[in-house]
């Protein structure tokens, strides 16, 4: 594996630490947000390293029907990413459908969207 990656990324210092962080550097993170003892939303993410940056990758973020709509996503995403910004994160990644209302709330909170193309095959 170390030799592959070797190949691919040139130095071998850099594909150890490189596999390193792909084995062990995934630190997940669940962020609850309660009304009145409810749950009402959540973000989960995972952390990772990535040479001498930290990035985080959400999974899933949601706030309850009949709660969305009036504040609480954005009040939600305002402390995680203080959270994060405060344990040493330099960036955020997340996947969102190009055609959803959830893109225009993450567009609102400041994402834009990256070159890369999610690909897909079905296996059946
Ligand atoms: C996307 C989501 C987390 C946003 O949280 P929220 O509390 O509804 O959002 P806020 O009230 O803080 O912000 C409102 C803005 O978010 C956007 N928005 C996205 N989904 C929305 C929804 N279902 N209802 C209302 N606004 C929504 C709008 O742009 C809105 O701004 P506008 O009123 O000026 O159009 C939440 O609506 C949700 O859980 N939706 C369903 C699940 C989902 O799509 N999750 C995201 C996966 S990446």
């Amino acid at each position: 594996m170390k030799k592959a990656y070797t190949r691919r990324n040139g130095r071998k210092e850099k594909a150890l630490i490189r596999l390193k962080e792909l084995f062990y550097g995934n630190e997940g993170y669940c962020f609850v947000m309660k009304e009145q003892g409810k749950t009402i939303g959540f973000i989960f993410a995972r952390r990772q390293q990535w040479g001498n940056e930290h990035a985080v990758n959400v999974d899933d973020m949601t706030i309850a029907r009949g709660f969305q709509g009036k504040g609480r996503g954005a009040a939600l995403w305002k402390y995680f990413e203080n959270k994060m910004k405060s344990a040493g994160v330099a960036r955020i990644y997340l996947l969102v459908h190009v055609k959803s209302r959830a893109m225009k709330f993450h567009r609102k909170n400041g994402f834009w969207k990256m070159g890369d193309v999610l690909m897909e095959k079905i296996l059946k």
